[in-house]
């Protein structure tokens, strides 16, 4: 079987599966005091220049849950578009973290905010008086849910209406390394240098076993992110295997490769997909998911050849590769497609 359901069935990439071997040797201290989370402040400073304050974390739910919390009190509100997976995906996590502030999705193209819907929402809520949550943070997904991206640009520009309002910024980067390799940016530039404040940095998706990061860009953070992070029983005892994933992840541009071979399948796949009649690529496929609309002869084929994908429903499926897969299995889906 080719699995494409999602990138979340993929398993591990061995260096990380490695990195977390060679920590399983010895004691180490507990709760985040050891010797890898250590490391992996300089790290990521390193790899954001910029002083970044990072808290390991299990889940991208929990990851996005605690980065609203540093920048929303109970009574206001965070913007993101109408498929962010925080408003969608994540069962009210994000509201129950914050102790009650509103999430506002908004209107999007293709999983892309736009700052001319942004700026007319916050221009109608600055007017509105105690009978809206004010909006106090901008979140956006990027990659996005329709696997498009926004560009450096885009992320300054939305960034500078949100600050306008006196917003702060979050970045869901589930997906973030997806991002950056099809990009070709640095992580400062899709970040801090474009005024994000805090970056939920994935991992699981693109070959770690369990492992996330909150990234905060300002030090005047670390205090809440620190207790924040205990208090919603992220906080591991054995904390060392979280962060000898990350660092294994981040080492020697390895999350990049990872990211990198993932768009390229995903390429592969679409551009094989796109000669065949009875599929339309939905949105453009910046990274490595490919949402399409198929015929029933297709998706029946796919199924009868143990191709998985995730159904959306009305003849919509969408197909995520992942840092495991191999042009031999794109090829062998587009043979399969062809032939029916
Ligand atoms: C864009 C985005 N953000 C966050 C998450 C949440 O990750 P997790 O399933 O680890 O909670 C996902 C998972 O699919 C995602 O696609």
């Amino acid at each position: 079987m080719v699995d494409l359901r999602s990138d979340n069935v993929a398993g591990a990439a061995p260096q990380i599966v490695e990195a977390v071997v060679r920590a399983s040797t010895g004691t180490a201290r507990s709760y985040g005091a050891d010797e890898w989370t250590a490391r992996l402040q300089t790290a990521f400073s390193e790899l954001f220049e910029h002083d970044c304050v990072v808290q390991p974390t299990l889940t991208g739910t929990a990851t996005n849950a605690l980065a609203l919390s540093l920048l929303v009190p109970a009574w206001g509100a965070v913007c993101c578009s109408g498929v962010a997976h925080i408003h969608d995906s994540e069962c009210g996590a994000g509201e129950m973290f914050t102790g009650g502030a509103k999430l506002i999705p908004l209107g999007h193209e293709e999983g892309r905010l736009r700052p001319a819907v942004l700026e007319r929402y916050l221009a109608k809520a600055a007017g509105a008086g105690t009978a809206v949550a004010p909006p106090k943070v901008l979140s956006l997904t990027e990659a996005t849910e329709c696997g498009t991206l926004y560009n450096v640009d885009e992320v300054a520009e939305l960034a500078a209406v949100a600050r306008g309002f006196g917003l702060r910024v979050h970045m869901d980067g589930a997906r973030f390394a997806n991002a950056v390799a099809a990009l070709g940016c640095t992580p400062a530039e899709l970040t801090w240098r474009s005024g994000v404040d805090v970056l939920s940095f994935g991992a699981t998706k693109n070959g770690a076993l369990a492992a996330e990061a909150v990234v905060a860009f300002d030090p005047a953070l670390a205090e809440a992110l620190r207790y924040r992070a205990r208090k919603a029983g992220q906080v591991l005892s054995k904390m060392r295997f979280v962060s000898a994933q990350l660092d294994a992840y981040v080492a020697d541009g390895l999350w990049l490769n990872l990211a990198g071979h993932a768009n390229k399948m995903a390429a592969r796949l679409a551009g094989g997909m796109r000669s065949i009649d009875g599929i339309a690529l939905l949105y453009p496929v910046d990274i490595n998911e490919i949402f399409c609309r198929v015929d029933e002869v297709l998706s029946s084929r796919l199924d009868a050849a143990n191709v998985g994908f995730f159904d959306r429903g009305e003849g919509e499926i969408r197909m995520v590769t992942a840092f495991s897969n191999t042009a031999d299995e794109m090829d062998e889906i587009i043979n399969i497609l062809h032939s029916a």
